[in-house]
């Protein structure tokens, strides 16, 4: 894998927690998988409140170094880009580009030194194979991958990795956002519902408390019944 294809950032453990409506009482003593979790600091944060939480991620199999560099650089080029369509952004939260740039910054800081500290927490994955034995996971949390990006990666992937993901978690698995970057739902949401139900899991669209992108608001919340 070419690490110039891969874009390298991540979300902070506050936004984790809203966007898949977690609560801090979910964590502590469960076992959580990010997949795939970028430069995202929930691994980090999750065990500093009590959770047994691993990072998988296809960059992974890059240095921790190499990929702070191309993290900052990747939060520079992504921040410009998003300037300019920053009326497709609810600002609540961030209020500006600068205030998006700490955030960005702190995921990305604080998960290369936790990987620093805790190599065996990030572990190098290509979906939609995962190196996990069945059931391995209580949670997975899976963020701005899946669905979103249904333009390249084909619905034929989507219904392997969510196979995938269904075989490594126990219990629950989180997925958010619903919507492509145009903020239109997933062509093959009904489709990929339905494989899912097929295979004894609930699924339900849930309403979260997190809009960044205008229209991304709903996790699809999985449980195994
Ligand atoms: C947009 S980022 C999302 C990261 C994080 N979950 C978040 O919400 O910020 C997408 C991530 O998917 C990873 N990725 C892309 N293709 C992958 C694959 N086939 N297997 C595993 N990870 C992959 C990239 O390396 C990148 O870190």
């Amino acid at each position: 894998m070419d690490l110039e294809r891969i874009v390298f950032i991540g979300r902070t453990f506050d936004e984790y927690m809203r966007m898949f409506d977690l609560q801090p009482g979910e964590l502590r003593g469960r076992s959580f998988l990010d997949c795939p979790a970028g430069a995202c600091s929930f691994t980090a944060e999750a065990n500093r409140c009590g959770a047994i939480a691993v990072a998988a991620d296809i960059a992974y199999s890059y240095s921790a170094e190499a990929l702070q560099d191309k993290g900052l650089a990747d939060i520079e080029h992504t921040l410009n880009q998003l300037d300019r369509v920053r009326d497709n952004f609810k600002w609540d939260d961030f209020q500006s580009i600068e205030g998006l740039k700490q955030a960005r910054t702190e995921a990305l800081t604080v998960s290369t030194l936790d990987r620093l500290a805790h190599q065996e927490r990030y572990v190098a994955a290509e979906l939609p194979v995962l190196p996990f034995a069945d059931q391995t996971f209580d949670m997975t949390l899976s963020a701005h991958f899946l669905f979103m990006y249904g333009d390249r990666l084909d619905v034929d992937f989507h219904l392997k990795t969510l196979r995938e993901l269904l075989r490594v978690t126990k219990e629950e698995i989180r997925i958010f956002p619903l919507t492509d970057l145009s903020s239109l739902r997933y062509a093959h949401l009904d489709e990929l519902i339905s494989f899912i139900r097929s295979q004894g899991w609930n699924a339900e669209e849930v309403r979260v408390p997190y809009e960044f992108q205008k229209g991304a608001n709903s996790m699809l919340h999985l449980k195994r019944v």
